[in-house]
């Protein structure tokens, strides 16, 4: 965030519910090219408007933050649907020692404050939230990553099909990396680049694969402009949600790109929820496309362009 930029904004509030300057730097992990609130020296801001996240740890952290870095008077305005966070979002500024102003409109908690002189337990929250090693993972991960504190079940599944990949691949929606780093086990693999829209996954995915046969990319799949092309395979859990919506759509999409960045013949495989709408989609994009197995609420494919 630049240092004349005094407004920030935290991901895509409303436009009904929040007047947003054009000025203000946009500082979410989940915009490629914005710089993280994480960046903002303390007292650098006079205002800030979140649209705050879903995961308590994920949200106390983006409000410690942003308290950090407000100056002393300035205005924060937190805003979350009411289900999805924004019922606590009171209670939770008032932790931080908060004076809060609520209103509720079209099914969001809306809070105002102006930032107290001393907030109380930012650097709690902040650690709580920040970059960590979860045990259970057993690689550096996040609060708000996909499956940030243990391994996914689905992910877990697809592990021992990413044998005996060879040439140059790219994991679509890396996360941590956890799919990668079974990838890389193979010596025939030269290259595979990391792609994920999120911030907080590409710096977590650095930390734990160091190989020099990786590359990473903080982009959007959703761009029709594909990041890679002819490459030789292509590994992926495509999302299905991205922050707190639901968007059954980006699998297909996931689909689509990994079929026009893979070479005639290159190979793509994949875990996804058994009730995950794929099938059509895999058959307009590749040749061939096979089940690898079935289990435990997911379903796995190769599919050969
Ligand atoms: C189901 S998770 C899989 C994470 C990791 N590959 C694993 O197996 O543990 C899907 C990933 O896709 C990323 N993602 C969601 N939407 C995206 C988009 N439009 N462009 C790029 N990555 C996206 C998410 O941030 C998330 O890390």
């Amino acid at each position: 965030m630049s240092s004349t930029g005094k407004q920030a904004v935290y991901g895509a509030p409303p436009p009904s519910l929040a007047n947003v300057p054009a000025r203000a730097a946009q500082c979410s992990p989940l915009v490629p090219g914005a710089q993280g609130l994480e960046e903002a020296p303390d007292g650098s801001l006079q205002r800030i408007i979140i649209a705050a996240p879903p995961g308590v740890l994920e949200r106390r952290f983006v409000l410690a933050q942003a308290l950090r870095a407000l100056a002393p008077g300035g205005e924060l305005v937190a805003m979350a649907p009411k289900t999805k966070g924004g019922a606590r979002l009171r209670k939770e500024l008032e932790a931080f020692g908060c004076q809060v102003v609520e209103t509720s409109k079209q099914h969001q908690r809306i809070c105002a404050c102006i930032r107290p002189d001393t907030p109380r337990g930012l650097d709690a929250a902040i650690a709580a939230g920040g970059p960590q090693q979860p045990p259970a993972l057993g690689l550096w991960s996040q609060p708000g990553l996909f499956s940030w504190d243990r391994p996914d079940a689905g992910s877990t599944l697809l592990i021992p099909h990413l044998g005996g990949l060879s040439g140059a691949g790219a994991d679509l929606g890396c996360g941590a990396g956890a799919l990668a780093l079974a990838a890389l086990a193979s010596p025939k693999v030269s290259q595979l680049t990391l792609i994920d829209i999120d911030r907080r996954a590409i710096a977590a995915a650095r930390l734990n694969v160091d190989d020099p046969r990786a590359a990473f990319l903080q982009a959007d799949l959703r761009d029709p402009e594909a990041p890679l092309s002819g490459l030789d395979f292509v590994i992926m859990n495509p999302p299905f949600h991205l922050g707190a919506a639901e968007d059954r759509s980006l699998g297909q999409v996931f689909i689509a790109r990994a079929g026009s960045m893979l070479r005639k013949g290159g190979v793509c495989r994949l875990v996804a929820n058994v009730g995950l709408p794929y099938e059509a989609v895999l058959k307009q994009s590749f040749s061939r496309v096979s089940a690898l197995g079935q289990g435990h609420g997911y379903k796995l494919f190769e599919a050969i362009r």
